[in-house]
């Protein structure tokens, strides 16, 4: 067990605030407006119970999954966000974590590393889109992932541009200036181990998105922000259209209705998050668990069925399967791995994830995920929304 060996992903949060710069530890914690959504994310799954065996247990435990194609040896998959200043290795290194573990990766399209970069890393490898710069330039980047290797396309279109917290927002500057490292100076030197990997790096964090850089240089992350808020919002057949120019695995991120679900269906997509964008879109949204069990029974023998929100733990990754998903994704659960202690960190919180599931197929008498039903829960009363129906 290495000396940065942490037992819980509490455990990586807190090394995360105290190795990062509080502005970027602040970026990663997000949220919107009261924090409502994001503390529901975690709530929702300890208002759910398990009723442990005590004998007759399986001494054999199975959690493979498949999602879009790809083979996981767990059903945890690496949800795409920008980890500009986390880690000088950033997405590589998380890229390089999942592949050792067995799992994929979405790239996030303001991700701060190139995708070719990460698919060279991880050939489980999805590129994430959001609807900005219009239908020739999606194109182009999507043209882009594939020819690295992505094997899957996800659109994520939950974002609504609200950005107040009622805590506060970092400012993040437009780029790494001399100006904006005085600034942030004061920050920095209090967090020598984090300088430090920077400087072994021979580097400041990027705060440009390359994925976004149609051949060009890399815009920065609010250039490429201000051509997404000027992009025409994305229809149903916009999405179906995209599907159709992708042609392989292609996921909707960003579902919480069943009518949503069912039109996610109607556009042909393969899989669907069940997702609120890890409370960080609209404030009040229900944490998605709550949402599963309807849009599971509604879609899930059509589409691949998926949820991303508040997974800290093995036994929330249990869960969501025992409620009708295929497997999870997680945002800020490896962001805090990355931050305590990039690749291992990351490999860590995947083994932390993977030993908890183990754990509650072990209590549960199961001897494989495929087993779990919503039967090994215990659900309380009035715990599921049904939005859109
Ligand atoms: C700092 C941060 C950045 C994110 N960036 C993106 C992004 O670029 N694209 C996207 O589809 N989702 C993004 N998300 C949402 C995550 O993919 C995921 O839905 C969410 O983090 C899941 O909740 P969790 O953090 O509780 O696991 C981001 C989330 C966070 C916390």
């Amino acid at each position: 067990m290495s000396a940065g060996w942490f037992e819980t992903v509490a455990q990586a949060q807190q090394r995360a605030r105290k190795r990062l710069p509080p502005s970027v530890y602040s970026a990663l914690v997000a949220g919107s407006e009261m924090g409502v959504t994001v503390a529901d994310n975690l709530t929702a799954f300890g208002e759910l119970g398990f009723a442990p065996h005590v004998a007759g247990l399986s001494g054999k435990r199975d959690q493979a999954s498949t999602v879009m194609g790809q083979q996981l040896s767990l059903p945890v998959m690496i949800s795409p966000t920008g980890v500009q200043a986390v880690h000088p290795d950033g997405e590589v290194a998380v890229a390089r974590a999942a592949a050792a573990r067995g799992t994929a990766i979405g790239l996030s399209s303001f991700a701060s590393k190139p995708i070719e970069e990460v698919a060279a890393a991880n050939p489980q490898t999805m590129f994430q889109m959001y609807w900005t710069g219009g239908r020739d330039k999606l194109v182009a980047r999507m043209e882009r992932a594939r020819s690295a290797g992505a094997v899957g396309l996800i659109i994520t279109t939950d974002w609504s541009f609200s950005s107040g917290r009622d805590w506060g927002s970092p400012a993040i500057p437009e780029r790494m200036d001399l100006r904006a490292m005085l600034r942030f100076a004061p920050e920095a030197v209090r967090r020598p181990g984090w300088l430090l990997d920077f400087a072994r790096a021979g580097r400041v964090p990027d705060l440009t998105a390359p994925n976004l850089a149609d051949g060009g240089a890399a815009p920065t992350f609010f250039g490429a922000y201000g051509e997404w808020m000027q992009t025409p919002l994305p229809t149903w057949d916009d999405i179906a259209w995209l599907r159709e120019q992708w042609g392989g695995p292609f996921m909707l991120k960003g579902v919480m209705r069943v009518d949503d679900a069912r039109r996610a269906v109607d556009a042909g997509v393969t899989a669907i998050s069940v997702s609120n964008h890890g409370g960080n879109n609209l404030d009040g949204t229900p944490a998605p668990i709550r949402a599963l069990p309807a849009i599971a029974a509604a879609v899930g023998g059509q589409v691949e069925v998926v949820l991303d929100g508040g997974i800290r733990r093995g036994s929330d990754v249990v869960k969501a399967v025992a409620l009708g998903a295929r497997a999870v994704m997680i945002g800020r659960a490896y962001l805090w791995g990355l931050a305590a202690g990039g690749q291992t960190g990351v490999e860590n919180v995947l083994d932390i994830l993977r030993g908890g599931i183990d754990s509650a197929l072990l209590g549960l008498g199961l001897c494989s995920i495929r087993d779990l039903s919503a039967a090994d829960v215990v659900i309380p009363d009035g715990f599921g929304r049904v939005l859109g129906v």
